[in-house]
C-alpha cells in the first residue's frame, strides 16, 4: 500500500526572465505550493497528502504545472494549469478529499 492516498507535486523551475519558454516560476508556482502545504496541514491531510515541489515537469506553457497522483488516479496522473490559490483549494476539495478530477483545471494536453 503506498503511504499516501495523493501525491501531489508543484513545479517550481525557474529561467531567465529573458527565456521564452517562461517557467512555473515567474506565474507564482512558490506561493502556488506553499499554499497547498499550508491548507493541506490546515484541513487535517498530512499523512494522507504529500505536496511536493518538482523541477520542470515539460509542460511549462501551460504553467503553473501541478500532477496529483493516486490509487485511483489514472496511472500517468491528473495534470492540471493552477493559476490562483482558489485553484489550489478547488483541487484539495474537489480531488483530495472528495476524489473528483477539477475538470476545469485540467491541462488541455496531457504529457
Ligand atoms: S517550468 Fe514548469 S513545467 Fe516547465
Amino acid at each position: 500500500m503506498p503511504p499516501y492516498q495523493h501525491h501531489v507535486f508543484f513545479c517550481t523551475n525557474e529561467r531567465a526572465a529573458d527565456d521564452p519558454k517562461g517557467s512555473c516560476v515567474h506565474k507564482g508556482s512558490i506561493a502556488l505550493h506553499l499554499h497547498a502545504k499550508d491548507r493541506c496541514f490546515q484541513r487535517g491531510l498530512k499523512g494522507s497528502v504529500r505536496v511536493n515541489k518538482a523541477g520542470c515537469l515539460d509542460t511549462c506553457a501551460q504553467g503553473p504545472a501541478v500532477v496529483v497522483y493516486g490509487e485511483k488516479d489514472p496511472p500517468g496522473g491528473v495534470w492540471y494549469t493552477v493559476n490562483t490559490t482558489v485553484d489550489v483549494d478547488d483541487i484539495i476539495q474537489s480531488h483530495l478529499v472528495e476524489g473528483n478530477v477539477v475538470e476545469r483545471l485540467k491541462m488541455k494536453q496531457n504529457p
